[in-house]
């Protein structure tokens, strides 16, 4: 036999058999799903991926989940991976919403619907984008603070944007800025001191608020923050400083610890975003687009590339007062949890 036929022969029966492999799964009764989380290390993540991977698996679908651990290589290679595992339907949450362009394409060309979860990923072809509503979120936020400041003089504030490569630091900031933007104009707020949070990391928001202090000394009065994690780094540099609890400050997530601090007054507020909603919402649309049903939305959100249908869910403002009657109430925290 001819030497090259003797070598492509088995090549081609490899081939073959991972199609096989790769379309094995491709049943509509029992879709596989995979999800490709950016980080599994902040508190909220955990709830979105047992809630979705509930709901999936009572629709009859199995989930492979991977977690990049903040890493865009790392998550690129975990799509692909997915699309290597035969996944019928792929969702993302992007550490990174323009380095994930490849990655899409590279589904999009297998076949593979793809399903953006929180975080936009810009310039490529996704099916559907789920959300909550972001610039509300910093909206809420900006405005908790605005109407607690000081009403005799300036109100000082820093802020602490969140990931500079997430696409919905950048829509808390614009809904912030909404509300902030007129009073820092009209001189009755004043920012001492702003930046990113890089990778939404604890440590860079403590780092952050340290070096407002050094510059500004204890003359603030409130921290418009973006997020429950980088809340608690900031928090931590305030005690360090006698300041917590003395200082307003703003998170997002109702996550337990932020709770925790939100009863003991080193936090001020947090927003609740109702996870299970998205989670549940996000499974039931990844098993009906395998099974070939079509996603309605009412909204779209332009990425770069298209418009793309979108949902936004509503979000709630939750301090010391709504507590009970909020994140306990929806079983999102447990009372005996919280004291
Ligand atoms: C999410 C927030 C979260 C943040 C940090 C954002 O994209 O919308 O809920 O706190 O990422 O993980």
């Amino acid at each position: 036999m001819n030497p090259t036929l003797l070598f492509i022969r088995p090549l081609l029966a490899l081939i073959a058999f991972t199609a096989l492999a790769a379309s094995a799964h491709a049943s509509k009764d029992h879709p596989l799903i995979g999800l490709s989380l950016d980080t599994l290390k902040e508190e909220r993540w955990q709830h979105d991926r047992d809630d979705f991977v509930a709901k999936a698996e009572s629709l009859g679908a199995k989930v492979i989940t991977q977690s990049a651990n903040s890493d865009d290589t790392r998550q690129t290679t975990d799509i692909n991976a997915l699309i290597n595992r035969g996944a019928d339907v792929i969702v993302i949450v992007a550490h990174n919403g323009e380095a994930l362009t490849r990655a899409v394409k590279a589904a999009k060309q297998a076949g593979i619907p793809v399903i953006a979860y929180d975080r936009l990923i810009l310039n490529c072809d996704i099916d559907l984008y789920l959300t909550f509503d972001n610039v509300k979120v910093g909206e809420l936020q900006a405005r908790y603070v605005a109407d607690r400041l000081p009403k005799d003089r300036v109100g000082k504030i820093v802020r602490i944007y969140g990931a500079p490569t997430d696409n919905n630091a950048r829509l808390f900031k614009q809904g912030q800025d909404n509300v902030l933007n007129p009073l820092i104009k009209s001189g009755k707020i004043q920012v001492v001191f702003e930046d990113w949070a890089l990778d939404w990391k604890p440590e860079n928001a403590k780092k952050i608020t340290n070096a407002a202090i050094t510059k500004n000394g204890h003359d603030i009065d409130a921290m418009v923050v973006s997020a429950d994690g980088i809340a608690g780094g900031a928090i931590q540099a305030l005690i360090e400083e006698g300041l917590a609890g003395k200082v307003i400050v703003t998170g997002q997530d109702a996550e337990l610890a932020a709770c925790r601090r939100i009863i003991r007054g080193t936090q001020a507020m947090t927003i609740y975003k109702p996870l299970k909603n998205l989670a549940t919402y996000a499974a039931v649309a990844a098993v009906d687009i395998v099974r070939g049903k079509k996603i309605e939305t009412t909204q779209t959100l332009d990425n770069g590339f298209k418009k793309v249908p979108s949902v936004f869910q509503d979000v709630l403002i939750v301090d010391k007062d709504n507590m009970q009657a909020t994140v306990v109430a929806d079983g999102f925290q447990k009372a005996e949890d919280l004291k």
